[in-house]
């Protein structure tokens, strides 16, 4: 797809309209009067009452028109939505050759649009014989040039969203620890990145017992990939981006049933989302250091599987019951999480983690449970959140669900006994791995990661979400 600021005439025009009252009116942009006083003419002879996504597709003359209503007080999310559906309209139409015109010439406005438009313009095809999407759309804006750069980056972002999307949504047979391994080292010689990696004999001579007791009855073995950025010379910030990237989760020895386990490829996605923030954070050039760890295992059944009741001692230092071998997330983090703050001096950790069905039974698929120890921080990722429309909500940790945890063999449970509060008890377990005085944000992207349906402009599969969120908060913070 071509989208790119020009401002030719075109085969279709696309004009978006408000309803007030019982009028329909433009926005205030002063694109295609002429136009506009003609297009007016043809609304009571369609019926068009310009109510909320309502569209109008008709000629005047040899110049194709789409209308298409959008709220007077719109969001940003609002805008996104809104030209999904126009994208989704064109390409339908089969329109290759479209002039887009947009309500107001505003930076945000603008980013959401091309988001809208971008992020709706993908599905995971690779497997599918007769691929649909080989359709070339060229979408035209007629705005000033000084949005080039602003246009240029939102697609950069998109393209990496688009990235996760494909590698959340690819075989676990594929994407493995050690192919997430590749996909980092290359980045990182690309870009001339520090990068190392901790194989299967580092990870056991490092005493990451939690790491090795969940990846060491897999056929493709573990990884702790680690690689720096430093975007801020002069600054001593460094922040840490860590995900759970296991490549397949069948539950261990608490095997899990049909109906659970058949997306549990998807179970890398923290992974490949922290991963798509920080290709986008080095290709935007923005001024941030940052480590990003990726602690990938497959959690396997075989004969060398970790088995339940047995005790595994971290590289903290604290033991750890397994008490459920499907809890398995929170020990790739809890090794990822004190290895690295062991290794370099972090000011702030973000994991992202598809760590509980809990948080989706709490806040249903589309958004992300978070926990902190620091309400500034959740203060400022509210307002990215407002920006990406990629939607939060903290929960707590409270005594009852570190209570939970209290083990009579170990210093701690891997998983609750009580099955309530299960996204609180996984973060509690967290928690513990957290030294003082670091600042902490828990993303459980359970629910969002995934999607067996499309919505919005959100794909079916991996769906690349808060990255663009995060990348909001980095820009800013
Ligand atoms: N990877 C799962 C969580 C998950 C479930 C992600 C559904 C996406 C969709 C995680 O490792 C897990 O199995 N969690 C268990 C914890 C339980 C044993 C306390 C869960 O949520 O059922
Ligand atoms: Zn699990
Ligand atoms: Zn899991």
């Amino acid at each position: 797809m071509g989208l790119k600021i020009s401002n030719l005439v075109k085969d279709c025009v696309l004009v978006p309209v408000y309803k007030e009252k019982n009028s329909i009116k433009y926005f205030e942009n002063k694109k295609n009067e002429e136009l506009k006083k003609d297009i007016s003419k043809y609304f009571n002879f369609f019926n068009f009452e310009g109510k909320e996504g309502e569209s109008l597709f008709f000629n005047i003359e040899k110049q194709k028109i789409l209308v298409y209503s959008i709220k007077k007080e719109y969001s940003l999310e609002d805008l996104r939505i809104a030209y999904s559906n126009i994208f989704k309209i064109l390409k339908s139409k089969k329109e290759k050759n479209v002039s887009i015109e947009i309500p107001k010439e505003d930076e945000l406005e603008l980013k959401a649009i091309l988001e809208g438009i971008e992020l709706s313009n993908y599905k995971f095809d690779k497997y599918i014989s007769e691929k649909e999407n080989n359709f070339e759309i060229e979408l035209n804006l007629d705005i000033d040039k000084k949005y080039n750069n602003l246009l240029e980056e939102t697609l950069k972002i998109c393209d990496n969203v688009k990235i996760v999307r494909d590698l959340v949504s690819e075989n676990a047979d594929i994407t493995t620890p050690k192919f997430l391994e590749n996909i980092i080292v290359n980045f990182a010689k690309k870009h001339k990145l520090k990068v190392k990696v901790l194989d299967e004999k580092e990870i056991q001579k490092e005493k990451l017992g939690l790491l090795w007791a969940v990846g060491k009855g897999a056929k493709n073995p573990p990884r702790l990939i680690i690689c720096e950025y430093y975007g801020n010379p002069n600054s001593k910030d460094l922040k840490a981006l860590i995900g759970k990237g296991l490549t397949f989760d069948t539950g261990g020895l608490n095997l899990k049933p049909s109906n659970y386990i058949e997306d549990m490829k998807l179970d890398m996605a923290g992974a490949a989302t922290v991963y798509g923030i920080f290709k986008s954070a080095i290709e935007l050039n923005l001024k941030q250091n940052l480590v990003l760890v990726i602690s990938s295992a497959e959690n396997a059944i075989s004969g060398n599987s970790y088995k339940p009741g047995d005790v595994f001692v971290s590289h903290k230092g604290i033991s750890v019951e397994i008490t459920n071998t499907d809890a398995e997330g929170r020990l790739v983090l809890a090794d990822a999480m004190s290895y690295i703050q062991k290794n370099f001096k972090i000011s702030q950790i973000f994991d992202f983690a598809t760590l509980t069905g809990a948080s989706m039974i709490a806040l249903g698929t589309q958004t992300a449970a978070i926990f902190s120890n620091d309400d500034l921080i959740v203060e400022n990722l509210k307002k990215a959140s407002q920006i990406s429309g990629e939607k939060i909500w903290q929960l707590p940790i409270f005594d009852e669900h570190r209570d939970f945890l209290k083990s009579s063999i170990a210093d701690t449970l891997n998983c609750s006994k009580e099955r309530y509060g299960g996204a609180s008890s996984a973060a509690a377990f967290l928690e513990k791995f957290i030294d003082k005085n670091i600042k902490w944000v828990h993303f459980d992207i359970a629910g969002p990661a995934f999607s067996k349906k499309p919505y919005n402009y959100v794909s079916e599969q991996g769906t690349g979400s808060h990255i663009r969120l995060m990348l909001n908060y980095l820009k800013n913070n």
